[in-house]
């Protein structure tokens, strides 16, 4: 019984103990943001290699919107999970719609967009 008891812990932790997986960040990414993004040209949105580590709105040849344009937010795990969630909750004005609503999900891009962003 006690034994169970641990077990059943142990898989209801599962969840929360997410590692971000980079890979599985790969597909997901070429699913759901390349509609709009690629790694090393502008689309829809601004190209996406080197965004980890990089203030919002630095890509010079794109033209962000006012709001993500003047903003001070530098993405990290933190802000990217924050934007993926809702971009125009966390930026106001943002032009992006899109979101991402599983923080499994979220965290699996998050670490292929630092991956290919070299860190
Ligand atoms: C429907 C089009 C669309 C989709 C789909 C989309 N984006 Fe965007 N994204 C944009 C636009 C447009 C901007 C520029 C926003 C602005 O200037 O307000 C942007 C901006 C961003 C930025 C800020 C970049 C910077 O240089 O500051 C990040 C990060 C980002 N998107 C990540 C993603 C990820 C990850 C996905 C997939 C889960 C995704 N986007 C899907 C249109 C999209």
């Amino acid at each position: 019984m006690r034994f169970s008891t641990l077990a059943t812990v142990l898989v209801a932790m599962v969840p929360l103990a997410h590692a971000a997986d980079a890979d599985r960040g790969a597909e997901l990414w070429e699913q759901r943001c390349t509609g709009c993004h690629s790694l090393d040209a502008n689309r829809v949105g601004p190209k996406h290699r080197g965004v980890f580590g990089r203030k919002a709105g630095a890509v010079a040849d794109f033209r962000y919107s006012t709001g993500v344009g003047n903003s001070s937010v530098v993405w990290n795990e933190t802000t990217l999970d924050r934007w993926l969630t809702n971009p125009q909750a966390f930026i106001a004005g943002a032009r992006m719609g899109f979101r991402v609503g599983e923080v499994a999900d979220r965290a699996d891009i998050i670490a292929f967009l630092k991956r290919e962003s070299g860190m």
